[in-house]
């Protein structure tokens, strides 16, 4: 890497922590006092204003800084990258669900890429100040301390997030359950798939997998994930970026078992 690649990929880090705490700031800010109406994008697809109102606010901060970049935020329209060709990709706020319950669990999620690999990635919890951030060959951290997924082998003493969405249909969700299940390991729902991969880096939990998962979902947690020591399957082969994938990511020692488990059509070890 060239030190000037070098330089602005450390500019684009600062600035996406910056943006991450600020925008989850007013995020949390609007959850304690319920000032907003809950709708629905579809069946079980919760949307609020504050999901629009904060990737507009992270889309302006962004843009300003680097006006050449390209955007493409689960809200808004998608702006293409200019000639260097790196774009933001942002979830305003993973965890909506929970977000409109009144759970205390969602997140803010940043990510850049460029030349087909994410940079940078940050995902930052608001509620409880967690800010996980990376950037490419920099290593994990989370609030500064470095981070390093799990050094569990045996998929029989593992927990696996199994995300959950009805794009996929419901009996596909089921068996996917069930094949997770019956390897012994512990299966969990938290609703927040950036948070649930933040959590794989921290070796919080030992792995994550979804039929389907879209990139502003995921693209920050992927290199949070591999620049602690984790796997994680190659999202962006294909139409990753464009149309979303499948994805697993799991501490290294039950990458394989994993992998079987999921059984997911493109990913193998
Ligand atoms: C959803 C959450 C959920 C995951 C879904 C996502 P949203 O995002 O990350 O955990 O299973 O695939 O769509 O709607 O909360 O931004
Ligand atoms: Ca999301
Ligand atoms: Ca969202």
């Amino acid at each position: 890497m060239t030190e000037g690649a070098s330089t602005l990929g450390e500019m684009r880090l600062l600035a996406a922590e910056a943006t991450a705490r600020e925008a989850g700031a007013r995020a949390r800010r609007r959850f304690l006092d319920r000032s907003f109406t809950v709708g629905f994008k579809g069946p079980q697809d919760f949307l609020t204003e504050v999901d629009g109102e904060t990737e507009a606010f992270i889309a302006a901060r962004l843009l300003k800084a680097f006006p050449g970049d390209g955007f493409i935020g689960e809200e808004s329209k998608a702006r293409p990258p200019g000639e260097g060709g790196a774009a933001w990709v942002v979830d305003p706020i993973d965890g909506t669900a929970n977000f409109a319950r009144g759970v205390p669990h969602f997140c803010v999620s940043i990510a850049c890429v460029a030349l087909g690999r994410v940079e940078v990635g940050v995902i930052y919890d608001p509620m409880r100040d967690e800010l996980f951030a990376a950037r490419l060959g920099g290593g994990a951290r989370l609030n500064g301390a470095r981070l390093q997924a799990s050094a569990q082998t045996s998929l029989a003493d593992a927990s696996v997030e199994v995300g959950w969405n009805l794009r996929a249909g419901p009996d596909q969700y089921v068996e996917l359950l069930r094949r997770v299940a019956s390897t012994g390991a512990s299966p969990s729902r938290t609703g927040s798939g950036a948070l649930a991969l933040a959590y794989v880096a921290a070796g919080r939990v030992d792995g994550f997998v979804e039929h389907h998962i879209h990139p502003w979902d995921c693209l920050a947690g992927i290199l949070v994930v591999s620049e602690a020591g984790g796997y994680v399957s190659d999202f962006l082969k294909g139409e990753g970026l464009a149309r979303g994938a499948p994805l697993v990511a799991c501490a290294p020692g039950i990458t394989r078992a994993l992998i079987a488990a999921a059984s997911f059509k493109g990913i193998e070890s």
